[in-house]
Formats: structure tokens, C-alpha cells, sequence
């Protein structure tokens, strides 16, 4: 009964949660979805002096991509983001979305970041989260790649492998992370009126007996949740919120605004600096929208004529958002399938609704790309560049040829080299994954973009 009243009190809590991002969400959704709403607040962060790991972050080279620079008679420059610790250019989002929480008192000291998330945020937020004396807690839906929930735990964070259902379920992996950052400060807030109690020297019984029964629950609740997944798979160090008197926080990069602020006040400006301001155009595939929304204003916050465009891989509504305003029908909107509601290589970009931060972007329009054109496009670089990137980096690098195509020779185009190819050994680099999904690369220069 009273484990049930404790599930029955998280669900609620994550419920109301739920609805109030929804509705913050709906009214500043703004008629045209990717113009700018008001520009969030900068933060004392902007330029901060950092130290030790996380000074290491950032200050990426910007690299000429010789093959496509000279192939196109434009200088196309890759920012090479895969040069970051965390492997990423998550490592800049891990950063912001953890000293703002620190700043604005919302994540203490020690607490835990909590984040539903199998990718390269997760490993960045793991990688970073101790340097700021914070635990790391990562949900993550148990169908993704087995080597992602290694790495993160190696990076000594705790990782819960759940069944993988809709985003409008409960138990989908990012609402679990939510609701155990929730899960995490009621124990604190919990632990803090006993401590608070004992030394007042009054009777401390009760507040006590509370705690413990709250401890109680919340092992039950984890060890009997459903979404906990069926694969058996061990959670070494599984996340126990039980023992964690600092309370969580919930990492939420898709709707953190800290997101788009680390691009705007990071890598923006950075860009800005390496070229000496003498840029067209800037194309970057978006997944949170952080990078495409942080860049792109920065960039014609600083000159407007600079071109800022999306590239869309396929499955992805956002270029048909940016193209036509509208994204795809109803029945693709994402949280309508259990999945992803199409198939493609790609991982880290592409979706079907319109974020928070994706919304902030700057954009003079969008361009697509295939598979095929980013498994090539991989290949080409690695061959003749010795460039050896992941598939959002690839998919970039598609549209930084279309760009420089249409704009003529002459131009300088700027894109995000996000990750490196070994973080995607078993399915963009594996002959037998690719030739299974028909997509053995047979290039042998750029035309597999002349179609
Ligand atoms: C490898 C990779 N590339 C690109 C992106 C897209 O960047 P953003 O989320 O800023 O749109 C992501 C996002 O998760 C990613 O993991």
C-alpha cells in the first residue's frame, strides 16, 4: 500500500511536470516555429575562466576540409568537435546545463544529473559531472547499442536500462530520468528536515521514521518499476537515490535552454574568431537543436547576411518545418509510435517536433540528405582526408558541398564535425550492418551527390 502510494505520488509529481513543460511549451511556440522568441537571458557564464578538464573544453580547431574545399572551389571548415574530452560536442551542453544548475541553486553540490539520453549528452554529462563534484545518473532505453551503456558506466555514472515505449508513456526513458531526479530531491528534502530536527533536540521519531520509509520506497519502486527492462542486463552501480542526501537534477537537453546558451556564448563565438568574421554560410544537422539555435544566432547577431541553414536527414519533419511551416502529418508526430518513427543510419539528429531550443534558430532554409549520401560521404573523408567522423558529422558535410554548390566558388562555409567514427564502430562502420541495410559505399569521388 504504501509503495503504492509513493509510485502513485511520483507518477503525479512527474504528471504535473509533464504538463507544465507542455504548456510552457505551447505558449511560446511562436507562429513561425523556427523564428526567435525572446532571446533567453545571458548568464554570468558567458566567457567563464574555467579550470582543469573542463578547461580543456571547447576551443576546437576549425579545420579545411581540402577534399570538398577543393572539390567545390569554396573553403569548406569543419569544426572539429570530436576533439573534445567527452568525445563530443556535447561536452560544451554537459558544461552549461551543469553550471547553470549549480548557479541558480537547482543542482547542489554532489547531487546528481539525471538524463534520459543514449547518446553523446549522456557520456558528456558522465564525463563532466564529477569534475563539478556531481554524480551522473542515465537512463536509457535498453535496445541502444550495449557499448554506450559500457562507456558511461566506465565514466563511473549509473546507468538503468528500461523497455523502450512512447514519449508520451511514463516509463519512457527520459520521463523515468525526470522523475528520478524528483525521486532524488524528495529524499533530500526528506533528509534535511530529520538532520534539521535532530539538532533542535526535538522529538526526531517521526521525521525520521518518514525518511526511512521514503528510503524504503524508493529501492521498491526501482526494483519493481516496469520500464525496468527485460533483457537482464546488470546495472552495475545502479542508481540508488537512497543514499543521495544532495538532491537531483534533471539534465532535460532538449528543452534546457542552457543548450542553445552553450552554442550562443561558446561555440559561436569561437567560429566568429577563427574566421575572422569572414564566413557565408554555416549548415549543421539538428537533433536538440541546441548547435543549430546557439550558432546561428550568434552568427547573424554579428553580421545578417552570413546564410544559416539546416540539413535534415531522412525521417527527420524539420525540413519540411523550416521549408513549408509545417512538419509532417499527424500520424509520423512523434510519441504516436513506439519508436523511432523511421529508419536511418543517423544517430543524434533528426525529430519530429520542434523543441525549445530549435525554435531559437536563425534559419535562411534547409537542405536533406540520404543515408547513403552520409555513409558515402564517411568514406570519402576518410579516404582522402583521413577524416575519420560519425554519421551527423558525415550527414554535415553532405550539406556543406550542397551549400558551396549552390553558392559558387569563393565562399566560405562553416559545419560541425560533432563525433568521431568510433562511437559508431558496430552500425555506420560495419560492413555487414551496412551491406544488410543495402548500403555498402561503392563512391569513388563525389558523385554519389550528382543525384
Ligand atoms: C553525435 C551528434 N551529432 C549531432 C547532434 C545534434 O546536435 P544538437 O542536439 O545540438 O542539435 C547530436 C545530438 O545529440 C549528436 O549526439
Amino acid at each position: 500500500m504504501a509503495a503504492a502510494t509513493a509510485a502513485g505520488a511520483a507518477a503525479a509529481a512527474a504528471a504535473v511536470s509533464l504538463i507544465a513543460c507542455y504548456i510552457i511549451f505551447r505558449s511560446s511556440t511562436p507562429k513561425v516555429p523556427w523564428a526567435r522568441t525572446a532571446r533567453p537571458s545571458r548568464t554570468s557564464g558567458r566567457r567563464t575562466r574555467r579550470r582543469g578538464l573542463v578547461e580543456a573544453i571547447g576551443n576546437t580547431p576549425l579545420i579545411r576540409i581540402n577534399s570538398l574545399s577543393d572539390a567545390t572551389g569554396c573553403e569548406i571548415l569543419g569544426k572539429a568537435e570530436f576533439l573534445n574530452p567527452g568525445g563530443s560536442v556535447k561536452d560544451r551542453v554537459a558544461v552549461k546545463i551543469i553550471e547553470e544548475a549549480l548557479e541558480s541553486g537547482d543542482l547542489s553540490y554532489g547531487g546528481t544529473v539525471t538524463e534520459g539520453s543514449a547518446g553523446s549528452t549522456a557520456i558528456s554529462l558522465a564525463t563532466v559531472a564529477p569534475a563539478y563534484g556531481c554524480r551522473c545518473h542515465v537512463v536509457i532505453p535498453d535496445d541502444a547499442a550495449i557499448e554506450k551503456s559500457q562507456i558511461i558506466e566506465a565514466l563511473g555514472a549509473t546507468v538503468e536500462r528500461v523497455r523502450p515505449v512512447s514519449i508520451t508513456h511514463r516509463d519512457h526513458f527520459v520521463n523515468i530520468a525526470r522523475r528520478r531526479a524528483l525521486e532524488a530531491n524528495k529524499l533530500a528534502a526528506a533528509q534535511r528536515e530529520s538532520n534539521e530536527t535532530q539538532t533542535n533536540g526535538l522529538a526526531h521519531v517521526n521525521s525520521r521514521d518518514k525518511l526511512e520509509t521514503m528510503q524504503r520506497e524508493s529501492k521498491k519502486t526501482q526494483n519493481n518499476d516496469p520500464a525496468h527492462g527485460s533483457t537482464g542486463m546488470p546495472h552495475r552501480g545502479k542508481y540508488d537515490p537512497s543514499s543521495d542526501s544532495k538532491g537531483g537534477f534533471f539534465a532535460d537537453q532538449f528543452e534546457n535552454m542552457a543548450n542553445y546558451r552553450a552554442h550562443y556564448e561558446w561555440t559561436g563565438p569561437e567560429i566568429w574568431e577563427q574566421t575572422k568574421g569572414s564566413l557565408h554560410a554555416f549548415i549543421a544537422a539538428a537533433g536538440t537543436g541546441g548547435t543549430i539555435a546557439g550558432v546561428s544566432c550568434y552568427l547573424k547577431e554579428k553580421n545578417r547576411n552570413i546564410k544559416c541553414f539546416l540539413m535534415d536527414p531522412p525521417g527527420s519533419g524539420l525540413f519540411n518545418k523550416v521549408t513549408r511551416g509545417v512538419m509532417y502529418t499527424k500520424e509520423e508526430a512523434e510519441g504516436k509510435r513506439l519508436k523511432n518513427p523511421f529508419d536511418t543510419i543517423t544517430e543524434g539528429i533528426g525529430i519530429n517536433r520542434v523543441t525549445r531550443n530549435f525554435m531559437m534558430a536563425e534559419l535562411d532554409g534547409a537542405y536533406r540528405g540520404t543515408d547513403r549520401e552520409a555513409v558515402e560521404m564517411s568514406r570519402f573523408l576518410l579516404k582522402n582526408d583521413g577524416l575519420f567522423v560519425g554519421s551527423s558529422s558525415a550527414m554535415n558535410c553532405v550539406g556543406a558541398v550542397r551549400v558551396a554548390r549552390d553558392l559558387g566558388p569563393g565562399h566560405t562555409i562553416v559545419t560541425i564535425l560533432c563525433d568521431s567514427g568510433m562511437r559508431h564502430l558496430s552500425k555506420f562502420f560495419n560492413d555487414q550492418y551496412l551491406a544488410d541495410h543495402g548500403l555498402t559505399p561503392t563512391a569513388t569521388g563525389l558523385e554519389f551527390l550528382d543525384k
